[in-house]
């Protein structure tokens, strides 16, 4: 297996979306389970950049409730509803949400109160179905810009081809 730990806190955004894309390929090589590639995202993802809480919420009944999954970080909201918060926003309209202030956001959920900026990516499977949004909060404003909006939707597109977990 792949090196497991990555420090791409020195490193350009765009250089480190391609060494994380490299590494999640290597490190994931023929696994399809969705909580599997999510779990392993977020771990990847999460310490590799030094983020405050880097995860995923679940489409619970599609239109209406999404239910954490894998993340790592402080203790997450359990549910949010869709059009509520970042991730409702996101998942409501199928659209990256970045938050450069999360003071200026006024429907901002706090599950962590040193939560500073935030961006959210809609996942969608084969079908184009929402199947999940992944959620990355940093201790500092405005720690999100396009190399970011870019890098993580190329790396959730892998969820369009993976199976359902048994
Ligand atoms: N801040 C999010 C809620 C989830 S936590 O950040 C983990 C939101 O406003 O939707």
């Amino acid at each position: 297996m792949a090196e497991v730990t990555l420090d791409l806190r020195g490193v350009s955004r765009p250089a480190a979306y391609a060494e994380l894309g490299a590494h999640l390929d290597a490190v994931l090589e023929g696994i399809s389970d969705r909580v599997a590639i999510m779990a392993t995202m977020a771990a990847v993802l999460h310490h590799s950049f030094g983020f405050l809480w880097t995860g995923f919420y679940q489409v619970l009944e599609p239109g209406q409730h999404l239910v954490v999954g894998p993340y790592q970080g402080t203790l997450g909201c359990l549910t949010i509803e869709f059009g509520r918060g970042v991730c409702g926003r996101a998942a409501a309209t199928g659209r990256t949400v970045v938050v450069p202030d999360v003071r200026e956001f006024a429907d901002h959920i706090a599950c962590d109160a040193r939560s500073r900026s935030e961006i959210v990516v809609p996942v969608f499977d084969d079908a184009r179905a929402l199947i999940a949004v992944l959620d990355i909060d940093a201790d500092t404003v405005r720690a999100f810009g396009d190399h970011d909006v870019a890098g993580l939707e190329r790396l959730v597109k892998r969820f369009a081809h993976s199976t359902v977990r048994a």
